[in-house]
């Protein structure tokens, strides 16, 4: 279900659709056939993500798109390309000159659209039995002689990244009795041998000989066994090393503190941090990613039974502190305890996770962008860096340590749960305790990693969110 990109000089025969890029100023392109007068007529005035249908009796159908009266940017033309794939509804073959406009250097230019008309025809087709209504299959881009080097890059780079986003998004749509601990670990095999990654898994025992007790111990309830899966990614000669740990619960049904039905309804995708490392993986090698990077996707559900964790239990983790767990709720700070743990004594020159970790940061941020915590000003600047440039929007919480003594444990080193305020910043806290000295950033994607209905480049179910800021993060990190 990838859309396939060509680069062309004029819109090829036989494409059923012609995105028209039209400013709220400035001439209008001849081949629109419509003065600004008609357009405005209609209802148009250019603004950014507007389209207008102008269907053709004759040839194939134009859309005018928005591209609005500021300056250009990459995410106007990453929304612009995805308002005309929605405007094109079951039209497959789309060719437009948004990839040509001048402001935005070409392969930036080229990747951003690449990227809004790929994310916007994904849907997740997942069970249907009736075969998926149509969608776009080809994009032409077309593109002048001075810009087309770079808009081959910058497209191939687009399907790369859309196509890594859509993995994601697949995996967390996956129903939990369709994607276990071990499904997504022989996934992440099979797809480490073809994109060139070292892939170890690590199984229940291998967990316990690591001493990795928050794995162990999150599993206990579940008739599925655990699964860690180290990635590796290593460049000749690499700039740098950068460590990714994703929480893959595979399933949170809270365990003996079990959530009310409602609030397991999207609980499938709590293995989103976990699907974002392993998508972003997976391009490293393609985009020539000149930095180390190796990934931990730390997967087990979260399920209550006669075996499970107790409200109460004691866990020792990986780097050897210990926690009371209070809640058995706050289970993707344990999992990601053994990740971080392990991650640090890789010796990285900085490490990042990834969870969906608390309601209490889509109470503070809503569900439009993540929460970013860490310990060290400059890497976390250069992770902002990366939002901004993927436009996966970030806002940063303070780590303020005077909070930690409310996880104060009377029986062990802290307890997993907090007061009743400021969870996602206790929750940061708890990690903060697993990477001693190593620049250290963590997101908290729990917003952000689904929507409800489209809207624009995000398709309903999950967003794949993080997943291109990870890539851009390892790309920029060895520059
Ligand atoms: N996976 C949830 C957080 C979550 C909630 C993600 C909603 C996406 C949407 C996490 O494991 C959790 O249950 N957190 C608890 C922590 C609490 C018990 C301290 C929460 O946020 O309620
Ligand atoms: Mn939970
Ligand atoms: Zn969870």
């Amino acid at each position: 279900m990838t859309v396939n990109v060509h680069i062309a000089r004029n819109a090829p025969k036989g494409v059923d659709s012609i995105g028209v890029p039209v400013g709220e100023r400035g001439a209008l392109p001849r081949s629109l056939g419509m003065n600004r007068a008609a357009l405005t007529a209609a209802g148009f005035e250019g603004k950014s993500g507007q389209t207008l249908v102008l269907p053709s009796a004759t040839g194939p159908t134009q859309i005018a798109v928005g591209i609005g009266g500021e300056e250009l940017t990459a995410a106007t033309l990453r929304n612009a390309a995805a308002a005309l794939v929605r405007a094109a509804g079951t039209r497959t073959s789309m060719a437009t000159t948004l990839a040509d406009l001048e402001g935005v250097e070409s392969a930036t230019a080229a990747q951003a659209v690449v990227e809004g008309a790929s994310l916007a025809a994904y849907r997740y087709h997942g069970m249907k039995t009736e075969p998926p209504a149509p969608a776009l299959t080809d994009l032409t881009l077309v593109v002048g002689d001075r810009r087309s080097a770079g808009v081959k890059l910058g497209g191939e780079r687009g399907s790369i990244t859309s196509t890594a986003a859509s993995l994601a998004r697949d995996l967390a749509n996956t129903p939990p009795a369709h994607l276990t601990a071990r499904m997504i670990a022989d996934k992440a095999v099979a797809l480490g041998a073809e994109r060139g990654l070292e892939v170890e898994v690590f199984n229940r025992d291998q967990l316990a000989a690591l001493g990795c007790g928050g794995m162990v111990g999150v599993n206990m309830g579940s008739v599925e066994p655990p699964r860690m899966v180290r990635l590796r990614y290593t460049p000749r000669n690499p700039r740098g090393h950068l460590v990714l740990v994703g929480k893959g619960v595979m399933f949170d049904s809270g365990g003996l503190s079990i959530k009310p039905n409602d609030g397991m309804r999207t609980m499938k995708m709590d293995m989103t941090g976990a699907a974002a490392v392993l998508a972003a993986m997976t391009t490293l090698k393609s985009l020539r990613c000149k930095a180390a990077v190796t990934g931990y996707m730390m997967c087990t559900d979260n399920l209550p039974s006669g075996r499970a964790l107790n409200v109460g239990d004691v866990l020792t983790f990986r780097n050897g502190k210990t926690a009371e767990v209070l809640n058995t709720d706050a289970e993707g700070r344990l999992v990601l305890a053994d990740g971080l743990s392990m991650g640090v004594e890789d010796n990285p020159d900085a490490i990042i996770d990834i969870a969906t970790l608390t309601g209490a940061m889509i109470g503070a941020l809503g569900v439009k962008m993540a929460g970013v915590i860490g310990n060290n000003q400059p890497f976390i600047d250069r992770v902002k860096a990366a939002s901004v440039d993927v436009d996966e929007q970030l806002w940063q919480l303070p780590l303020e340590r005077s909070y930690r003594k409310l996880l104060d444990s009377n029986v062990a080193d802290m307890k997993n749960v907090g007061g009743p305020f400021g969870g996602a910043i206790l929750a940061a806290l708890f990690l903060n305790e697993f990477v001693g000295d190593t620049p250290w950033a963590h997101l908290d994607i729990a917003g952000p990693m689904n929507v409800d209905a489209d809207e624009g480049w995000l398709s309903r179910g999950a967003t794949g969110f993080g997943t291109r800021l990870l890539i851009q993060l390892a790309l920029d990190f060895a520059a």
